[in-house]
Protein backbone atom coordinates (compact mmCIF):
# COMPACT_ATOMS: atom_id res chain seq x y z
CA UNK A 1 0.00 0.00 0.00
CA UNK A 2 1.31 3.34 -1.26
CA UNK A 3 1.88 5.78 1.32
CA UNK A 4 -1.02 8.70 2.00
CA UNK A 5 -0.69 11.29 0.11
CA UNK A 6 0.72 13.60 2.59
CA UNK A 7 3.34 11.50 4.44
CA UNK A 8 4.38 10.75 0.16
CA UNK A 9 4.31 14.27 -0.10
CA UNK A 10 7.06 15.62 2.61
CA UNK A 11 9.26 16.45 -0.68
CA UNK A 12 12.87 16.45 0.28
CA UNK A 13 12.19 15.20 3.72
CA UNK A 14 10.03 12.17 2.64
CA UNK A 15 13.00 11.63 0.10
CA UNK A 16 15.14 11.48 3.54
CA UNK A 17 13.12 9.98 5.69
CA UNK A 18 10.91 7.51 3.58
CA UNK A 19 13.67 6.74 0.44
CA UNK A 20 13.04 7.24 -3.33
CA UNK A 21 10.37 3.98 -3.63
CA UNK A 22 7.32 5.07 -1.81
CA UNK A 23 6.15 1.56 -1.98
CA UNK A 24 9.11 0.44 -0.08
CA UNK A 25 7.76 2.70 2.72
CA UNK A 26 4.77 0.94 3.32
CA UNK A 27 6.79 -1.93 4.62
CA UNK A 28 9.08 0.15 6.20
CA UNK A 29 7.46 3.72 6.85
CA UNK A 30 10.51 4.57 9.12
CA UNK A 31 14.11 5.77 8.57
CA UNK A 32 16.49 7.02 11.86
CA UNK A 33 16.89 10.18 11.62
CA UNK A 34 20.48 10.42 12.14
CA UNK A 35 22.29 7.27 11.97
CA UNK A 36 25.73 6.87 13.36
CA UNK A 37 28.74 5.09 11.87
CA UNK A 38 26.34 1.73 11.95
CA UNK A 39 24.25 2.96 9.25
CA UNK A 40 21.30 4.91 7.93
CA UNK A 41 20.05 6.38 5.01
CA UNK A 42 16.95 6.16 2.86
CA UNK A 43 14.57 3.11 3.81
CA UNK A 44 15.56 -0.03 2.11
CA UNK A 45 12.93 -1.98 0.07
CA UNK A 46 11.26 -3.71 2.61
CA UNK A 47 13.74 -4.42 5.28
CA UNK A 48 13.83 -3.72 8.74
CA UNK A 49 14.58 -0.10 10.09
CA UNK A 50 17.17 1.32 8.28
CA UNK A 51 20.17 2.85 10.03
CA UNK A 52 21.41 2.29 13.56
CA UNK A 53 19.15 -0.17 14.40
CA UNK A 54 19.63 -2.65 11.55
CA UNK A 55 22.91 -3.63 12.84
CA UNK A 56 23.87 -1.86 16.08
CA UNK A 57 25.56 -3.20 19.21
CA UNK A 58 22.19 -2.47 20.82
CA UNK A 59 18.82 -1.23 19.92
CA UNK A 60 17.11 -4.53 19.49
CA UNK A 61 19.54 -7.41 20.72
CA UNK A 62 17.99 -10.84 19.26
CA UNK A 63 14.78 -11.54 20.43
CA UNK A 64 14.04 -8.47 22.08
CA UNK A 65 10.98 -6.13 21.97
CA UNK A 66 12.74 -3.84 19.26
CA UNK A 67 13.55 -6.79 16.97
CA UNK A 68 10.28 -8.22 16.96
CA UNK A 69 8.91 -3.99 16.14
CA UNK A 70 11.96 -4.02 13.70
CA UNK A 71 10.59 -6.80 12.09
CA UNK A 72 7.51 -4.90 10.81
CA UNK A 73 9.33 -1.82 10.18
CA UNK A 74 8.61 0.22 13.30
CA UNK A 75 10.31 1.21 16.42
CA UNK A 76 10.02 0.19 20.38
CA UNK A 77 10.78 2.35 22.51
CA UNK A 78 11.41 3.75 26.11
CA UNK A 79 11.64 6.65 28.28
CA UNK A 80 14.79 6.98 29.91
CA UNK A 81 16.41 8.95 32.90
CA UNK A 82 19.96 9.70 33.11
CA UNK A 83 20.47 9.11 36.67
CA UNK A 84 18.92 5.53 35.90
CA UNK A 85 21.78 5.04 33.03
CA UNK A 86 24.63 6.14 35.31
CA UNK A 87 23.85 4.49 38.63
CA UNK A 88 21.47 1.16 37.91
CA UNK A 89 23.41 -1.44 35.54
CA UNK A 90 20.76 -3.92 35.47
CA UNK A 91 18.39 -0.47 34.11
CA UNK A 92 20.83 0.30 31.48
CA UNK A 93 21.61 -3.07 30.22
CA UNK A 94 17.97 -4.07 30.02
CA UNK A 95 17.62 -0.11 28.36
CA UNK A 96 20.29 -1.11 25.49
CA UNK A 97 18.83 -4.83 24.95
CA UNK A 98 15.47 -4.13 24.77
CA UNK A 99 15.06 -1.24 23.03
CA UNK A 100 15.75 0.73 19.54
CA UNK A 101 14.35 4.29 20.55
CA UNK A 102 14.72 6.33 23.53
CA UNK A 103 13.21 9.93 24.79
CA UNK A 104 14.46 11.44 27.61
CA UNK A 105 11.48 11.20 30.17
CA UNK A 106 12.70 14.56 31.32
CA UNK A 107 16.18 15.50 30.74
CA UNK A 108 15.26 17.78 27.01
CA UNK A 109 12.29 19.56 28.32
CA UNK A 110 12.00 23.05 28.71
CA UNK A 111 13.30 23.10 32.23
CA UNK A 112 16.25 21.08 32.52
CA UNK A 113 17.83 22.85 29.49
CA UNK A 114 16.87 26.39 29.89
CA UNK A 115 16.14 27.10 33.81
CA UNK A 116 17.45 30.51 33.18
CA UNK A 117 16.46 32.56 30.58
CA UNK A 118 19.30 32.02 27.47
CA UNK A 119 21.54 29.93 29.99
CA UNK A 120 21.53 26.40 28.45
CA UNK A 121 22.61 22.90 29.98
CA UNK A 122 22.12 20.18 27.98
CA UNK A 123 24.26 17.81 30.16
CA UNK A 124 21.96 15.67 30.94
CA UNK A 125 19.73 15.54 27.28
CA UNK A 126 23.46 14.62 25.86
CA UNK A 127 23.93 11.39 28.35
CA UNK A 128 20.66 10.21 26.70
CA UNK A 129 21.67 10.66 23.36
CA UNK A 130 25.01 9.33 23.70
CA UNK A 131 23.74 6.04 25.14
CA UNK A 132 20.77 5.91 22.55
CA UNK A 133 23.50 6.40 19.97
CA UNK A 134 26.58 4.27 21.57
CA UNK A 135 23.70 1.51 21.48
CA UNK A 136 22.26 1.86 17.69
CA UNK A 137 18.96 3.55 18.93
CA UNK A 138 17.01 6.23 17.44
CA UNK A 139 16.08 9.17 19.80
CA UNK A 140 12.81 10.84 20.17
CA UNK A 141 12.97 14.89 21.46
CA UNK A 142 10.41 15.53 24.38
CA UNK A 143 9.51 18.34 24.40
CA UNK A 144 9.46 21.87 22.96
CA UNK A 145 6.22 23.25 24.06
CA UNK A 146 4.68 22.38 27.08
CA UNK A 147 2.62 24.18 29.97
CA UNK A 148 4.43 21.75 32.25
CA UNK A 149 8.39 21.79 32.82
CA UNK A 150 8.27 25.26 31.87
CA UNK A 151 10.97 27.62 33.96
CA UNK A 152 9.21 30.45 36.31
CA UNK A 153 11.18 33.15 34.12
CA UNK A 154 8.97 32.11 30.54
CA UNK A 155 5.80 32.14 32.91
CA UNK A 156 6.28 35.67 33.95
CA UNK A 157 6.03 36.86 30.62
CA UNK A 158 3.84 39.20 29.93
CA UNK A 159 4.21 40.38 26.22
CA UNK A 160 3.26 38.49 23.08
CA UNK A 161 6.92 39.71 21.36
CA UNK A 162 8.10 38.23 25.25
CA UNK A 163 6.72 35.38 24.84
CA UNK A 164 6.98 35.09 21.00
CA UNK A 165 11.19 35.59 21.47
CA UNK A 166 11.79 33.36 24.42
CA UNK A 167 9.92 30.26 22.48
CA UNK A 168 11.50 31.11 18.95
CA UNK A 169 15.08 31.12 20.74
CA UNK A 170 14.35 28.21 22.93
CA UNK A 171 13.29 26.08 20.31
CA UNK A 172 16.46 27.42 17.55
CA UNK A 173 18.33 26.73 20.36
CA UNK A 174 17.62 23.32 21.49
CA UNK A 175 16.42 21.88 17.86
CA UNK A 176 20.18 23.24 16.68
CA UNK A 177 22.13 21.52 19.37
CA UNK A 178 20.45 18.16 18.68
CA UNK A 179 20.20 18.66 15.06
CA UNK A 180 20.84 15.43 13.08
CA UNK A 181 20.51 13.50 16.20
CA UNK A 182 17.02 13.58 16.49
CA UNK A 183 14.02 10.93 14.34
CA UNK A 184 11.41 12.84 15.82
CA UNK A 185 10.57 16.02 18.41
CA UNK A 186 7.04 16.54 20.30
CA UNK A 187 7.20 19.68 19.17
CA UNK A 188 3.98 20.71 21.24
CA UNK A 189 2.63 18.52 23.97
CA UNK A 190 -0.67 18.52 25.63
CA UNK A 191 -2.18 21.49 24.75
CA UNK A 192 -6.02 20.51 25.25
CA UNK A 193 -7.59 20.91 28.90
CA UNK A 194 -9.21 17.87 30.33
CA UNK A 195 -12.91 20.08 30.34
CA UNK A 196 -15.41 19.02 28.34
CA UNK A 197 -15.10 21.46 25.53
CA UNK A 198 -11.22 20.18 25.59
CA UNK A 199 -10.29 23.53 25.58
CA UNK A 200 -6.88 25.13 24.88
CA UNK A 201 -5.00 25.07 28.13
CA UNK A 202 -3.32 28.08 30.31
CA UNK A 203 0.10 28.60 29.47
CA UNK A 204 2.17 31.70 28.67
CA UNK A 205 2.09 30.55 25.01
CA UNK A 206 -1.44 30.23 24.21
CA UNK A 207 -2.18 33.44 26.56
CA UNK A 208 -0.24 35.17 24.95
CA UNK A 209 -0.14 34.25 21.40
CA UNK A 210 -3.38 32.77 20.93
CA UNK A 211 -3.65 28.88 19.68
CA UNK A 212 -1.43 30.01 16.44
CA UNK A 213 1.70 29.11 18.73
CA UNK A 214 1.43 25.78 17.89
CA UNK A 215 1.54 26.76 13.93
CA UNK A 216 4.72 28.88 14.95
CA UNK A 217 6.12 26.62 16.85
CA UNK A 218 6.03 23.37 14.54
CA UNK A 219 7.23 25.97 11.50
CA UNK A 220 9.71 27.23 13.57
CA UNK A 221 11.67 23.50 14.56
CA UNK A 222 11.31 22.33 11.30
CA UNK A 223 13.51 25.59 10.22
CA UNK A 224 15.89 24.55 12.13
CA UNK A 225 15.95 21.02 11.40
CA UNK A 226 14.09 20.16 8.01
CA UNK A 227 14.77 16.50 8.39
CA UNK A 228 13.08 15.52 11.87
CA UNK A 229 9.90 14.56 11.88
CA UNK A 230 7.77 16.62 13.64
CA UNK A 231 4.66 15.34 16.07
CA UNK A 232 1.77 16.92 18.08
CA UNK A 233 1.65 14.82 21.49
CA UNK A 234 -1.38 14.48 23.76
CA UNK A 235 -3.09 11.75 26.50
CA UNK A 236 -6.85 11.14 26.63
CA UNK A 237 -7.11 11.25 22.41
CA UNK A 238 -7.41 7.53 22.86
CA UNK A 239 -10.39 6.94 22.52
CA UNK A 240 -13.69 9.41 20.84
CA UNK A 241 -14.19 12.90 22.85
CA UNK A 242 -14.03 16.00 22.92
CA UNK A 243 -10.28 15.66 23.38
CA UNK A 244 -9.89 13.83 20.12
CA UNK A 245 -12.24 16.24 17.84
CA UNK A 246 -9.82 19.14 19.67
CA UNK A 247 -6.94 17.30 18.57
CA UNK A 248 -8.27 16.39 14.86
CA UNK A 249 -9.72 19.81 14.48
CA UNK A 250 -5.88 21.12 15.48
CA UNK A 251 -3.89 18.73 12.43
CA UNK A 252 -6.96 20.03 9.72
CA UNK A 253 -6.19 23.32 10.52
CA UNK A 254 -2.40 22.85 10.35
CA UNK A 255 -2.69 21.12 7.34
CA UNK A 256 -4.29 23.05 5.56
CA UNK A 257 -2.56 26.43 6.63
CA UNK A 258 0.39 24.02 5.52
CA UNK A 259 2.13 24.11 8.58
CA UNK A 260 4.81 21.58 8.57
CA UNK A 261 3.41 18.35 11.40
CA UNK A 262 4.43 14.72 10.72
CA UNK A 263 2.15 12.64 13.15
CA UNK A 264 0.65 12.80 16.15
CA UNK A 265 1.60 11.19 19.56
CA UNK A 266 -1.08 9.40 21.28
CA UNK A 267 0.38 8.85 25.02
CA UNK A 268 -1.52 5.91 26.31
CA UNK A 269 -1.09 6.64 29.88
CA UNK A 270 -4.03 4.27 30.87
CA UNK A 271 -6.07 1.99 33.53
CA UNK A 272 -6.83 -1.68 32.97
CA UNK A 273 -10.34 -1.20 31.96
CA UNK A 274 -10.15 1.70 29.39
CA UNK A 275 -9.64 2.46 26.69
CA UNK A 276 -9.94 -0.41 24.62
CA UNK A 277 -7.62 -1.53 21.12
CA UNK A 278 -10.36 -0.82 19.16
CA UNK A 279 -10.91 2.50 20.49
CA UNK A 280 -7.47 3.22 20.15
CA UNK A 281 -7.36 2.36 16.87
CA UNK A 282 -10.39 4.26 15.65
CA UNK A 283 -8.56 7.20 17.45
CA UNK A 284 -5.69 6.88 15.45
CA UNK A 285 -7.35 5.96 12.03
CA UNK A 286 -8.89 9.64 12.56
CA UNK A 287 -5.27 11.09 11.95
CA UNK A 288 -3.52 8.75 9.64
CA UNK A 289 -7.10 9.39 7.60
CA UNK A 290 -5.43 13.00 6.99
CA UNK A 291 -1.97 11.21 5.81
CA UNK A 292 -0.26 11.52 8.88
CA UNK A 293 1.69 9.38 11.23
CA UNK A 294 0.95 8.33 14.81
CA UNK A 295 2.71 6.77 17.36
CA UNK A 296 1.66 5.26 21.10
CA UNK A 297 4.38 7.69 22.70
CA UNK A 298 4.02 7.06 26.17
CA UNK A 299 1.54 3.65 27.04
CA UNK A 300 1.96 2.38 30.55
CA UNK A 301 -1.04 0.36 32.21
CA UNK A 302 -1.30 0.99 35.82
CA UNK A 303 -2.62 -1.76 38.47
CA UNK A 304 -4.58 0.75 40.82
CA UNK A 305 -7.67 2.35 40.62
CA UNK A 306 -9.84 3.90 43.71
CA UNK A 307 -12.24 1.35 44.43
CA UNK A 308 -10.30 -1.64 43.04
CA UNK A 309 -11.47 -5.21 43.94
CA UNK A 310 -9.61 -7.56 41.53
CA UNK A 311 -6.66 -9.67 43.47
CA UNK A 312 -2.77 -9.07 41.96
CA UNK A 313 -2.82 -12.39 39.73
CA UNK A 314 -5.93 -10.91 37.84
CA UNK A 315 -4.84 -7.65 37.64
CA UNK A 316 -1.34 -9.07 36.04
CA UNK A 317 -3.09 -10.79 33.86
CA UNK A 318 -5.37 -7.91 32.85
CA UNK A 319 -2.39 -6.04 32.53
CA UNK A 320 -0.87 -8.26 29.88
CA UNK A 321 -4.23 -8.91 27.63
CA UNK A 322 -4.54 -4.91 27.85
CA UNK A 323 -1.11 -4.20 26.45
CA UNK A 324 -1.56 -6.75 23.82
CA UNK A 325 -4.59 -5.31 22.97
CA UNK A 326 -3.63 -1.95 22.70
CA UNK A 327 0.00 -2.47 20.81
CA UNK A 328 -1.93 -4.61 18.41
CA UNK A 329 -4.01 -1.20 17.83
CA UNK A 330 -0.61 0.33 16.37
CA UNK A 331 0.79 -3.07 14.31
CA UNK A 332 -2.79 -2.90 12.76
CA UNK A 333 -2.21 0.57 11.10
CA UNK A 334 1.11 0.62 9.17
CA UNK A 335 1.38 4.50 9.81
CA UNK A 336 1.71 3.60 13.62
CA UNK A 337 5.35 4.16 13.11
CA UNK A 338 6.33 3.17 16.94
CA UNK A 339 5.45 2.21 20.44
CA UNK A 340 6.87 3.57 23.09
CA UNK A 341 7.03 2.52 27.12
CA UNK A 342 7.08 4.94 29.87
CA UNK A 343 9.97 3.82 31.49
CA UNK A 344 11.65 0.75 32.06
CA UNK A 345 11.34 -0.64 35.08
CA UNK A 346 8.17 -0.38 37.79
CA UNK A 347 10.52 0.68 40.28
CA UNK A 348 11.06 4.34 38.23
CA UNK A 349 7.43 4.90 37.18
CA UNK A 350 6.37 7.83 37.46
CA UNK A 351 2.68 6.05 38.41
CA UNK A 352 5.08 4.35 41.48
CA UNK A 353 7.15 7.53 42.95
CA UNK A 354 4.72 10.26 43.59
CA UNK A 355 1.06 9.69 44.41
CA UNK A 356 -1.94 10.80 41.96
CA UNK A 357 -5.41 11.43 43.65
CA UNK A 358 -7.05 10.25 40.05
CA UNK A 359 -4.90 7.21 39.91
CA UNK A 360 -6.19 5.46 42.99
CA UNK A 361 -3.55 3.69 45.27
CA UNK A 362 -0.79 1.55 44.59
CA UNK A 363 1.73 0.87 43.62
CA UNK A 364 0.87 0.69 39.94
CA UNK A 365 3.29 -1.85 38.43
CA UNK A 366 2.61 -0.13 34.82
CA UNK A 367 5.41 -1.15 33.02
CA UNK A 368 6.49 -4.27 31.25
CA UNK A 369 9.56 -5.25 33.56
CA UNK A 370 8.97 -5.74 37.38
CA UNK A 371 10.88 -3.47 39.99
CA UNK A 372 13.47 -6.65 40.35
CA UNK A 373 13.63 -6.10 36.34
CA UNK A 374 11.39 -9.59 35.37
CA UNK A 375 10.02 -9.56 32.82
CA UNK A 376 6.50 -9.45 33.45
CA UNK A 377 3.20 -11.34 31.52
CA UNK A 378 3.07 -7.77 30.39
CA UNK A 379 6.34 -8.16 28.62
CA UNK A 380 5.45 -11.98 26.79
CA UNK A 381 1.95 -11.08 25.80
CA UNK A 382 3.65 -7.61 24.01
CA UNK A 383 6.87 -9.38 22.75
CA UNK A 384 4.03 -11.73 20.93
CA UNK A 385 2.09 -9.48 19.46
CA UNK A 386 4.51 -7.38 18.25
CA UNK A 387 5.24 -11.05 16.20
CA UNK A 388 2.47 -11.40 14.99
CA UNK A 389 1.93 -14.50 17.23
O1 LIG B 1 16.01 15.09 39.04
C1 LIG B 1 15.63 16.44 39.22
C2 LIG B 1 16.42 17.09 40.32
O2 LIG B 1 17.80 17.08 39.98
C3 LIG B 1 15.92 18.49 40.50
O3 LIG B 1 16.58 19.10 41.57
C4 LIG B 1 14.42 18.48 40.75
C5 LIG B 1 13.91 19.90 40.86
O4 LIG B 1 12.49 19.87 40.76
O5 LIG B 1 13.75 17.84 39.66
C6 LIG B 1 14.16 16.53 39.46
O6 LIG B 1 13.54 16.12 38.27
C7 LIG B 1 12.27 15.57 38.33
C8 LIG B 1 12.19 14.77 37.02
O7 LIG B 1 10.89 14.22 36.82
C9 LIG B 1 13.24 13.68 36.96
O8 LIG B 1 12.94 12.68 37.86
C10 LIG B 1 11.20 16.66 38.31
O9 LIG B 1 11.16 17.32 39.56
C11 LIG B 1 9.84 16.05 38.03
O10 LIG B 1 8.86 17.09 37.86
C12 LIG B 1 9.91 15.26 36.73
O11 LIG B 1 8.65 14.64 36.51
C13 LIG B 1 8.45 14.19 35.15
C14 LIG B 1 7.19 14.90 34.62
O12 LIG B 1 6.88 14.41 33.31
C15 LIG B 1 7.38 16.41 34.55
O13 LIG B 1 8.44 16.71 33.66
C16 LIG B 1 8.23 12.68 35.17
O14 LIG B 1 9.43 12.02 35.53
C17 LIG B 1 7.77 12.20 33.81
O15 LIG B 1 7.40 10.82 33.85
C18 LIG B 1 6.57 13.01 33.32
O16 LIG B 1 6.30 12.60 32.00
C19 LIG B 1 5.13 13.20 31.39
C20 LIG B 1 5.46 13.47 29.94
O17 LIG B 1 6.58 14.32 29.84
C21 LIG B 1 4.24 14.04 29.22
N1 LIG B 1 3.08 13.14 29.35
C22 LIG B 1 2.75 12.84 30.75
C23 LIG B 1 3.95 12.22 31.46
C24 LIG B 1 3.60 11.84 32.89
O18 LIG B 1 3.31 12.99 33.61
Amino acid sequence: MSLPPRVASLGAVSLFLFGSGLSACSESILNNRAAPATGGGAAVDGGPIPGPVAGGAGGGGSGSLAAAAKASGRLFGAALNAGHLSKDASYKAIAAREFNYAVAEWEMKWDPTEKTDDVYNFTLGDQIADFAEENGMAIKGHTLVWYQATPAWVKALSTPDAVRTAMNEHIDTVVEHYKGRIRCWDVVNEAFDDTPSAAHRDSPFFNQLGEDYIAEAFVRARAVDPDALLFYNDYGIESPGPKLDAVVDLVEKLLAADVPIDGVGFQTHVSLDFPSGVQLAGAMKRITDLGLMVNISEIDVRLGKNGETRDMPTRLDLQAKRYADLVGACMGNELCESITVWGVTDQYSWLNVQDFDWAGPGPHDPLLFSSTYEKKAAYDSTLAVLLGE
